[in-house]
């Protein structure tokens, strides 16, 4: 056990604030994670998406820390973190302009771009034996001050145990990590609440989406309208080999059964309660992650509101600690209402569709 240090971090810092003031009792709390990771511990913050555990990502003891403390296997890669596009330089070989495009537009951002790494630059155990590297610049004052007070590029994966929904709150890091990591910096709700879009470039004309995330497979469309955009995870489950090694993991499975129900509204909220009276009549705990819209119709154990439907965003910041939540509440039997899959719903829909095992039910 190791006694887990956690720094809260003023919550008003945490937008990307030019009040010199508030950057300098940043920059002095962050003074002592910073040194943590450059002596190789390991030290959770948080980012625009999600919390990420980080360790120097030249230092394979370090590296290697990160997997033992999250449990996870070695033959998935983890995402470089850097602060300035300089640090680039001396991580990757030289890589086609459309990902300096993707880097002028995106970064910050939650935009992870997988380019060819350098030899021997890296720890091999940060990039899992590939000849590429995944990258991003977050796009979070805290993140970013960070990872320059370092100076060292950060590999961090998000700071769950494997198997647990990505944490949006220290506390989840706390929850799943205490007694196993240095420290924690507290810099309060992330934003996105989904992890970054991952992708690849098959060459000048080719984006392959290889995670869908918090830019938005709009979003990419709009900047690059010339630009073929290919979606690898579309056919998860039918990819063998898969070129993003972390899907072919079933990232997080809630302890209950979850199913997703997509369809007509009314028919929805019919079939669920008919399904709750079922669960109910045979003493089984319930639970029904809901758009505000519809909260009031179920008459379930636990219903989480995940906002309106007409914000998806908003659903996209709450679904990790809903599904955290009926875990604690020991929920055996849940249903979800699908939602669109524009825009952030996208990414939505397939961390729900994981997290079901696939098993959606159209009504
Ligand atoms: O938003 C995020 O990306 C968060 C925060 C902390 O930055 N990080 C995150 O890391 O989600 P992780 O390790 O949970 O997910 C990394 C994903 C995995 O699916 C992994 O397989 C893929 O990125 N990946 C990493 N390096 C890759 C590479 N060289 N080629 C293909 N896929 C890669
Ligand atoms: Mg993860």
């Amino acid at each position: 056990m190791i006694k887990t240090k956690i720094w809260h971090v003023d919550r008003q810092s945490n937008t990307n604030s030019t009040n010199q003031e508030q950057n300098k009792k940043l920059y002095s709390e962050l003074i002592e994670g910073a040194e943590m990771l450059r002596s190789g511990g390991l030290v959770a913050f948080p980012t625009e998406t999600v919390y990420g555990l980080g360790a120097d990502a030249r230092n394979s003891e370090a590296v290697a820390g990160i997997f033992e403390a999250k449990g996870r296997p070695s033959d998935n890669p983890l995402i470089v973190h850097i602060a300035d596009i300089n640090q680039l330089g001396e991580l990757v070989l030289p890589y086609p302009q459309l990902a300096k495009e993707l880097m002028n537009r995106f970064w910050p951002g939650p935009l992870t771009i997988v380019l060819p790494v350098q030899p021997d630059k890296l720890s091999p155990l940060v990039t899992a034996g590939l000849s590429t590297v995944g990258i991003r610049m977050p796009d979070h004052s805290v993140s970013l001050e960070l990872l320059r007070l370092s100076e060292c590029p950060v590999a961090a994966p998000s700071a769950n145990r494997s198997g647990r929904p990505s944490p949006t709150l220290a506390q989840h890091v706390l929850d799943d990590l205490d007694g196993r990591i240095d420290g924690i910096v507290d810099g309060g709700p992330t934003g996105v609440g989904l992890e970054s879009t991952v992708v690849e470039l098959e060459d000048e004309r080719t984006l392959r989406i290889l995670r869908p995330g918090g830019i938005t497979e709009e979003a990419l469309i709009e900047a690059f309208p010339d630009v073929c955009i290919v979606k690898e995870h579309v056919n998860d489950e039918m990819v063998e080999k898969p070129r993003s090694p972390g899907m072919k993991y079933t990232h997080y499975a809630p302890k209950g059964e979850l199913s997703i129900v997509q369809g007509d509204s009314l028919n929805v909220i019919v079939y669920i309660n008919k399904q709750l009276e079922i669960a109910k009549s045979e003493n089984k705990l319930t639970g029904v992650l809901a758009f505000s819209e519809h909260v009031s119709e179920y008459k379930a154990d636990r219903v989480i509101d995940c906002g309106s439907e007409k914000r998806l965003d908003e659903a996209a910041q709450r679904l990790y600690a809903a599904l955290r939540e009926f875990d604690e509440a020991g929920v055996q039997f849940m249903w979800a209402e699908a939602c669109k899959t524009e825009g952030i719903g996208g990414a939505l829909m397939n961390r729900l569709v994981k997290a079901a095992g696939h098993q959606i039910i159209y009504v």
